[in-house]
């Protein structure tokens, strides 16, 4: 349902404000001070999310940027590069974070929906030795922006196992792993099993207002720890914005509605402006649109979303992405395709 004054916001699956349940959960957590690690929710979330991706350990961090910057800190040197997607996030939208924070570059691939194959990982490292040396594959899944398409588990256990042949360490970029869990039923730990450290996000589809979390071996988490105070990212009484990721964390299975919404979306556009979705390529929360085939441009569209309570995110290059999460429904859709005709 749209928000309580009438807004439906299709930008992205991070707007959604918190539940009843996730604020009775904050107003009555038990609290510590995280740095002293003794705030006994935060610990908690840690130690369930850790069970759930099947590691070892995980530490809370205040953004999923934070959490895929300190890994790429914990596993690479200045001077090498990291193996990833050419549209991946840590490459695109953060803020040239691994140049300025690791001093490491990127070689990149352009694989569809987000993939690299196991020939990527050998034609990178066959110029060791000349090229840059690759310290890290980097993996994201969904793949934003592909469109919230799912990197197929086997793509990412084999190109994984060949990649650690090279010797290379994994992280996965799974802010929205659950989305790609929901999609398949495979379990977090199988896709968390491909790699040393995986960040997933609260604050995404799961709809926690803050936060996200790192797992990966206690070695691992131990070091990113002290890499997150270097940050600044040691939070005190954390336990207060946890306790709604707690909530967020055990609600997962509810993920699979956004992806029916949005595959309800996609099947709608489809009808009304054929040749606008590829409705096959709806795999998750995300539907992307040819904007060309909308027939309105984007301020008129925007005049018309304005005076009718919606909002979307500006096409981008001709694309234009409409995320469905916890705070839209049926009706916000038919509002939203109603708007385009
Ligand atoms: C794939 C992916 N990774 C990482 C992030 C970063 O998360 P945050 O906005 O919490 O820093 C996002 C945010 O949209 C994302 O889509």
């Amino acid at each position: 349902m749209a928000f309580a004054d009438g807004i439906a916001d299709f930008r992205s699956d991070t707007v959604t404000r918190p539940t009843p349940e996730m604020v009775e959960a904050m107003a009555s957590a038990p609290l510590g001070d995280d740095v002293y690690r003794d705030d006994p929710t935060v610990n908690a979330l840690e130690e369930e999310s850790a069970a759930v991706t099947g590691k070892e350990a995980a530490i809370y961090v205040p953004t999923g940027t934070m959490g895929n910057q300190l890994s790429i800190m914990l596993h690479t040197n200045p001077g090498e590069e990291i193996l990833a997607h050419e549209l991946s996030h840590v490459r695109s939208v953060e803020a040239g974070a691994p140049q300025a924070l690791s001093g490491v570059a990127f070689r990149t691939v352009s694989g569809d929906g987000g993939q690299i194959t196991s020939a990527d990982v050998d034609q990178a490292m066959s110029m060791a030795g000349f090229y840059p040396r690759i310290g890290l594959l980097v993996w994201e899944n969904t793949h934003n922006l592909s469109g919230g398409r799912v990197v197929p588990i086997e793509t990412m256990e084999a190109t994984s196992s060949t990649a650690r042949g090279h010797g290379l360490t994994i992280h996965i970029d799974g802010a929205r792993i659950f989305n790609a869990v929901a999609a398949t039923s495979v379990p977090a730990e199988r896709w968390a099993g491909v790699a040393d450290t995986i960040q997933f996000c609260f604050s995404k589809g799961l709809g926690a207002p803050v936060g996200s979390i790192v797992c990966g071996e206690r070695a691992a988490i131990d070091e990113i720890r002290y890499l997150r105070r270097r940050l600044g990212g040691g939070m005190r009484q954390a336990g207060v914005i946890a306790a709604a990721a707690r909530v967020a964390l055990d609600r997962r299975d509810r993920l699979v509605e956004d992806h029916v919404l949005a595959r309800k979306l996609a099947t709608l556009l489809a009808d009304r402006l054929p040749g606008s979705v590829d409705a096959g390529s709806v795999e998750t929360n995300m539907v992307r649109v040819d904007f060309s085939k909308v027939g309105l441009s984007w301020p008129e569209l925007s005049d018309r979303f304005d005076s009718s309570g919606i909002k979307t995110s500006a096409p981008s290059g001709g694309a234009w992405r409409i995320v469905t999460h916890r705070d839209v429904d049926a009706a916000d859709v038919d509002r939203l395709v109603t708007q385009l005709v």
